[in-house]
């Protein structure tokens, strides 16, 4: 089979800086929260990679539920149209939910989501990413803990895709010009 990392361009953050931000974050989660439930909420699918490794270096109990949100009506990435394709399984009134996401680019799915859980009466909602790209926000989403700023590059691994690809990639990179053209 071919190999996946012969079409990154870069490496942009590696195993073992992604290990180490999601265990500096997730001490500060555990101090945050300590006496209070958690019910972390996974973003599907990008949230996959980051959820299962940070609810791991968590030493509190944390509960996570998933939703699957299709961020934009149809075709470009700008309507802030948000659709609900999964919703959560279970009721979230009063509970302490911190939102797991991988990257926030424009900000228009997290700002919908935030206000959408805090309408259900959650007792609080916290976001929880781990890329964020400032230069490519179209609005500010207030988000409590974030791993990593990048640049507003297009990119791929640990959770995001290129056309469904990529996800399974352990490092998150850039995709070489090949991959585009071919
Ligand atoms: C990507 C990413 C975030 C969102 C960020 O998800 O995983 O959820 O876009 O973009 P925004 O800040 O501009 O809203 P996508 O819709 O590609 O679905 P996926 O997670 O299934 O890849
Ligand atoms: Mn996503
Ligand atoms: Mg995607």
């Amino acid at each position: 089979a071919q190999d996946m990392g012969r079409d990154l361009a870069d490496v942009l953050i590696g195993e073992d800086d992604i290990r180490a931000r999601l265990g500096e974050i997730a001490a500060q989660v555990d101090a945050d929260y300590a006496g209070r439930d958690l019910l972390l909420v996974g973003v599907l699918k990008g949230a996959v990679m980051v959820m299962a490794d940070f609810a791991r270096a968590l030493h509190g109990p944390a509960e996570m539920d998933w939703m699957a949100v299709s961020s934009y009506g149809s075709g470009t990435k700008s309507s802030g149209v948000v659709r609900i394709l999964k919703d959560l399984d279970r009721d979230v009134t009063g509970r302490h939910v911190l939102i797991v996401e991988d990257i926030i680019d424009s900000g228009l799915t997290l700002s919908w989501l935030v206000a959408n859980l805090r309408s259900r009466g959650a007792a609080s909602v916290e976001v929880m990413a781990l890329l964020r790209k400032p230069d490519a926000a179209k609005v500010t989403v207030d988000v409590k803990y974030v791993g990593f700023d990048i640049p507003n590059a297009f990119v791929v691994g640990y959770g995001l895709d290129f056309a469904e690809r990529y996800r399974n990639l352990r490092v998150v990179g850039t995709l070489a010009e090949h991959v585009y053209s071919s």
